[in-house]
């Protein structure tokens, strides 16, 4: 049936802050009934609003187990073309770009392995976990699965006009970070645009999770314009939306960073 997503993240990122609001309400109550002191009790308060707040801002606004909005319309201006999405797990980042440019066709590489697993569990296979997805948004059509490695892209050179991956790359160690990118302009054509999403040490993160999920999202700005550099790579444009550090490069292709 149409719109009716399964992304698959664990349930405690969009509602465990609940749990805490739970706890902290029942203590406060507890505390009223008893008469506890001052201190005591505005700690819980304090705990009890933080909670609440962190619990709106993981569900409604980094909202992991929904659509993902395109965080730039600078990327495919064309509105066409062949795309490849690395890293494509179920879905979320396909179907973004699916949806925004519907003169696409993509192919949705995913290693399907241990990384898969722990983001997203077990349950029915990781292909068909994606293709329901493709099928919830009326996408799949456009779209070919493929297993395969970032590291060691399974196509040949100049197959593709754009690449989309978000919070995939940055899940790799450095050489496999410079593999992966060196692997996205290879088979980039001349001009080809990535763009990238990764995990960003954000206000709403920090705020929401402390230091839970950020891997490598202590990396930044430097580090990541230096990798997709040596890669042949020219960041034309990156910004940040919740959580979320975005770069926006094109395939040896000169252009300024705005
Ligand atoms: C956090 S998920 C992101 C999924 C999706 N792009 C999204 O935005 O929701 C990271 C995905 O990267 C995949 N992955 C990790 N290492 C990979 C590799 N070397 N090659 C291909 N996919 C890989 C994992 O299997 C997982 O599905």
């Amino acid at each position: 049936m149409k719109e009716q997503f399964d992304f698959g993240y664990p349930w405690w990122i969009s509602y465990g802050h609940l749990v805490v609001v739970v706890i902290a309400a029942a203590f406060l109550a507890l505390g009223h009934a008893r008469k506890w002191s001052k201190v005591p009790m505005l700690l819980l308060s304090a705990v009890l609003l933080w909670s609440t707040a962190a619990f709106v801002a993981a569900r409604f606004v980094l909202n992991v187990n929904g659509r993902s909005a395109m965080p730039t319309q600078n990327f495919i201006p064309s509105g066409k073309g062949r795309v490849l999405d690395m890293g494509a797990g179920t879905g979320r980042s396909s179907i973004m770009v699916l949806e925004a440019r519907p003169q696409t066709t993509l192919v949705a590489l995913d290693l399907f392995g241990e990384s898969y697993d722990e983001h997203f569990g077990p349950g029915a296979s990781p292909q068909e976990r994606l293709l329901a997805n493709l099928k919830a948004a009326g996408v799949e059509r456009r779209v070919t699965i493929q297993a395969g490695d970032m590291r060691q892209l399974p196509f040949k050179s100049a197959e593709f006009d754009a690449i989309v991956s978000s919070y995939a790359v940055d899940h790799l160690n450095r050489d496999g970070v410079q593999k992966s990118l060196a692997e996205a302009d290879r088979v980039l054509k001349p001009g080809g645009e990535l763009l990238l999403m990764l995990i960003a040490k954000d206000p709403w993160l920090q705020f929401t999770f402390g230091p839970l999920l950020l891997h490598g999202g202590t990396r930044g700005l430097p580090w990541w314009t230096s990798r997709l550099q040596e890669a042949g790579f020219q960041v034309v444009k990156h910004g940040m939306r919740p959580a979320t550090l975005y770069m926006l490069a094109h395939s040896g292709s000169a252009s300024e960073v705005r």
